[in-house]
């Protein structure tokens, strides 16, 4: 051992077992702590650090089910093992089932239990690894970072409780700036995963050559330049989450690699054979409208159905005005502390000016707009003149949509403005047609009707997951 680690709790309440098994473990380098019982256990281990804990399932008072049903929810990332007096599928279950990360069955084999406790150390080194990792990268984990008050926003928070301890797929979508990657950090954050790898991968910063040995790795000498053999980052990931971003940016074959890995699980290295498997939970996320994309086609629909399993739709920041205010303070005490600046308060004229504007950028330009500002102003209030001319820009957008282009005719200019306003309202309905059809005041009938008029693909009439529901 060439980390020092934290010493194993043994449990049992035979004292012959406790012995030999500290013995054992002394010989493999492993500093032990004795319990006689299930209590007693608890009591050390409220009172210092153990690496894992080892213990009979029948002990004289609280069973060691019982005891690790106490870890678990105490010590949810301690690792333990449990020992039964015979080996039954059942007993199997039922140690797994309370909470073991392995089981043995006495008699067994000194290798046996170096095996599991080996295993246990490996993942002791991880979780402090990644701990350290986190704490320097200064990774959000919490809910009370992601700000917002709307109706939308609360739905939100509300929901990633209820789907981070699950290991189902998650699809963020949302304008750039909306918050994506946050939500993204907050799954992984509150998930069982949380003490284990984190890998995120942005696929539109990666050269769409490379990106598939990034994500599966490569074998020596698959490609000009692959001198050894390389791990992917799903591999990296093992255990833990992948967060997908930007995924509409994926190519076409990469999609069809991707979607074969997420049916069956496994996958091969770029020029490799050897069918791998991993234990991953991905999260992905574009920015893109992938309605539009699965329409065009660049973007394969049954790869949509299998990454949709949860859906969430960040609102744009413009839908929930109400938060401008909220996010401006948020922000202006964020960068407040960090720069050491007196500025405490926004004007009533700074405020209002901020509510006027329709933020096409959302939360990551309102941010910046509040370094900015923070940065220039010399009182203690920030001033609107301290804010950028927000109106041109806003004008110049507007007209942009508004325009018809040269060799369009009016009634094509109509087409697109109304299939945008379509699947924006599709995007922010989840893609309900019922919701969507109440939404812009019309009958699902005509709807669909308009739809296929204007050549849009009814992806979601029958398809699967929660956010299809046509409620
Ligand atoms: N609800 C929120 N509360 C607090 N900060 C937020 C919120 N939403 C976004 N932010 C901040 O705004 C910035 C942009 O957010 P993020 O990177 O998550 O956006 P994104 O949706 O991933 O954008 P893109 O599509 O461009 O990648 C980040 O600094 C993030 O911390
Ligand atoms: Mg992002």
């Amino acid at each position: 051992m060439n980390t020092p680690l934290p010493p194993v709790l043994v449990v049992d309440d035979e004292k012959n077992m406790r012995l030999s098994l500290q013995t054992m473990l002394k010989d493999e380098g492993y500093t032990t702590r004795l319990a006689e019982s299930a209590e007693g256990a608890l009591e050390m281990l409220a009172g210092g650090e153990f690496f894992m804990v080892i213990t009979d399932a029948r002990l004289g008072g609280m069973s060691g089910y019982e005891l690790l049903g106490r870890i678990r929810s105490r010590w949810p990332d301690l690792p333990a093992l449990m020992l039964t007096a015979y080996a039954t599928p059942k007993l199997a279950v039922e140690a797994i089932k309370a909470g073991a990360m392995d089981y043995l069955a006495k008699p067994f084999a000194p290798e046996e239990l170096f095996h599991a406790v080996a295993r246990c150390a490996e993942r002791h080194k991880l979780l402090r690894e990644n701990a350290a990792l986190r704490a320097r990268a200064g990774e959000i984990t919490s809910l009370d970072q992601i700000i917002g008050e709307a109706p939308a926003m609360r739905g939100i928070r509300q929901m990633i409780q209820t789907v981070a301890p699950t290991d189902a797929r998650v699809l963020i979508l949302g304008e750039s700036g909306t918050g994506k990657e946050l939500v993204a950090g907050a799954i992984h954050g509150l998930s069982r995963r949380r003490g284990l790898s984190y890998v995120r991968i942005n696929c539109a910063a990666i050269p769409e050559n490379l990106l598939e040995s990034e994500l599966f790795g490569h074998e020596k000498g698959s490609f000009t330049g692959a001198l050894r053999q390389k791990p992917g980052r799903f591999e990296e990931a093992d255990h833990g989450t992948v967060f997908l971003d930007e995924i509409a940016d994926m190519s076409k074959p990469l999609q069809a690699k991707l979607l074969r890995f997420l049916e069956d699980g496994s996958f091969t290295r770029v020029g490799g054979t050897q069918e791998l498997r991993v234990d991953v939970r991905l999260i992905a996320a574009t920015n893109r409208n992938l309605t539009q994309a699965i329409e065009q086609e660049n973007f394969r629909e049954d790869l949509y159905h299998r990454l949709n399993v949860v859906q969430f739709h960040l609102p744009a920041l413009r839908e929930r005005a109400g938060d401008v205010g909220l996010l401006a303070e948020y922000f202006l005490q964020v960068f407040r502390v960090k720069m050491n600046k007196s500025t405490t308060t926004l004007a009533p004229a700074t405020l209002a000016k901020l509510m006027s504007h329709n933020w096409p950028g959302n939360v990551r330009e309102l941010r910046n707009v509040i370094e900015r500002a923070l940065i220039l102003e010399t009182t203690r209030e920030i001033q609107p003149d301290s804010l950028p001319e927000f109106e041109r820009d806003h004008h110049r957008q507007k007209a942009q949509t508004l325009l018809v282009t040269p060799g369009e005719s009016l009634d094509d200019a109509l087409g697109r403005l109304e299939r945008e306003l379509i699947n924006h309202a599709l995007e922010t309905n989840g893609f309900s047609l019922t919701r969507v059809a109440e939404s812009l005041k019309l009958t699902r009938h005509a709807l669909r009707y308009r739809m296929q008029r204007l050549n849009m693909k009814l992806i979601n009439e029958n398809g699967p997951g929660r956010e299809n529901a046509e409620t």
